[in-house]
């Protein structure tokens, strides 16, 4: 039997209440407002926010048709990853099991809780294995299992990869615990999200970003997508006024944008097959990994050498040669059209001196 949400969460967690501040109390208008020692003299900023950010999840209702009751904001996804640890992993005994290579956010967050990173190896080509071997067939006795959350990163970073719909719906369907997946950069994969499945599997939870197509990056808004139980312990540990007043009306004024962040994500898969068909024809090129998301990764035949020499022509790019199975890789964003045209002359200015 896998276990429940409430035997997944810390037992302090599930007992503890949540910080009920003054926004929290009372939530209507009034004219006078003497309940949060703010300064009384008007402007645009001196009230605090509003913790429940009910006007940003109202228009990601009506752009994107997502369920009010089931979205929790934080401060970027980063935000989001740390609270579900918090929530579900106990200090010193717990584990979560990531992707190997993916997002560096979840071992970075795992370990500054003190809670152990197991990791799931994909294969040279970046798969899970389908036989999904690292899933007990049957769950272990509740007191042994130490694993609470699986993040699942899909398309993945830095592999740019997709994976089955159908895998990963195995997986959460299988496994004893919560699994999040991270679709931060869905919005350019051919794969579409697995947010309906949330009504089906208590144990999902989906993040989303503001970060990547929705070009808000600054902003610092993530998503968690996920139904009743752990929706409402997200919302009964995050920090009262995680999102700023600013940052909720900036938000709000983006997604206006929404058939422009369309038209941008399409220009952006057009722009990045054509780009990896340009740099496959590149002779420190050796591979260009299929990418369903805004980046390309690519094997090298010198990594350490051709970030320099990127980088002395003012391209800044990842290398990712120290990550599992990423030996001589790099890892480019899809810029515009013109920032992706001076990437292709400088390397084949980087083949012209090396070959
Ligand atoms: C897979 C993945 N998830 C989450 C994030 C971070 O998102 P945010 O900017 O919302 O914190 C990144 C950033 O690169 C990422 O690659």
């Amino acid at each position: 039997m896998k276990r429940t949400i409430v035997e997944l969460m810390r037992p302090n967690v599930a007992k503890m209440q949540g910080y009920k501040s003054a926004r929290h109390e009372y939530q209507g208008s009034a004219n006078i407002l003497l309940d949060a020692n703010e300064n009384p003299f008007d402007w645009d900023y001196n009230r605090y926010p509003d913790p429940h950010h009910f006007r940003l999840k109202r228009e990601l209702w009506k752009t994107l048709g997502w369920d009010m009751a089931k979205i929790s904001l934080g401060n970027g996804s980063d935000e989001l990853i740390d609270l579900l640890i918090r929530a579900f992993c106990e200090p010193g005994k717990d584990a979560i099991r990531v992707l190997n290579p993916s997002y560096g956010m979840y071992k970075v967050t795992a370990e500054l809780n003190n809670v152990e990173v197991i990791k799931t190896d994909l294969d040279e080509d970046f798969q899970l294995d389908p036989t999904l071997a690292f899933i007990p067939s049957t769950p272990p006795a509740v007191k042994i299992n130490k694993e609470k959350i699986f993040f699942l990163t899909s398309p993945n970073n830095p592999t740019g990869n997709a994976f089955h719909q159908s895998l990963l719906e195995d997986i959460i369907s299988r496994y004893d615990g919560i699994v999040v997946v991270d679709e931060a950069y869905v919005d350019f994969s051919s794969r579409g999200s697995l947010y309906t499945l949330i009504d089906k599997y208590p144990n999902l939870v989906i993040l989303r970003t503001m970060s990547k197509a929705f070009g808000a990056a600054g902003l610092r808004i993530g998503i968690a997508l996920a139904d009743g139980l752990i929706t409402n312990v997200l919302h009964k540990i995050k920090p009262p006024y995680n999102l700023s007043t600013i940052v909720q009306e900036q938000a709000i004024t983006q997604l206006g944008n929404y058939t422009k962040i369309l038209t941008q994500s399409h220009l952006t898969m057009a722009d990045r097959d054509r780009l990896a068909a340009d740099l496959r024809s590149l002779f420190c090129v050796e591979r260009v990994f299929p990418s369903d998301a805004n980046f390309l990764l690519i094997k090298t035949n010198a990594a350490d050498e051709i970030y320099d020499f990127l980088r002395k022509k003012g391209i800044i790019v990842r290398n990712r040669s120290s990550d599992h199975g990423c030996f001589q890789c790099l890892r480019f964003t899809v810029g515009t059209p013109v920032e992706n045209k001076a990437l292709l002359t400088a390397l084949n200015e980087y083949d012209d001196l090396n070959s």
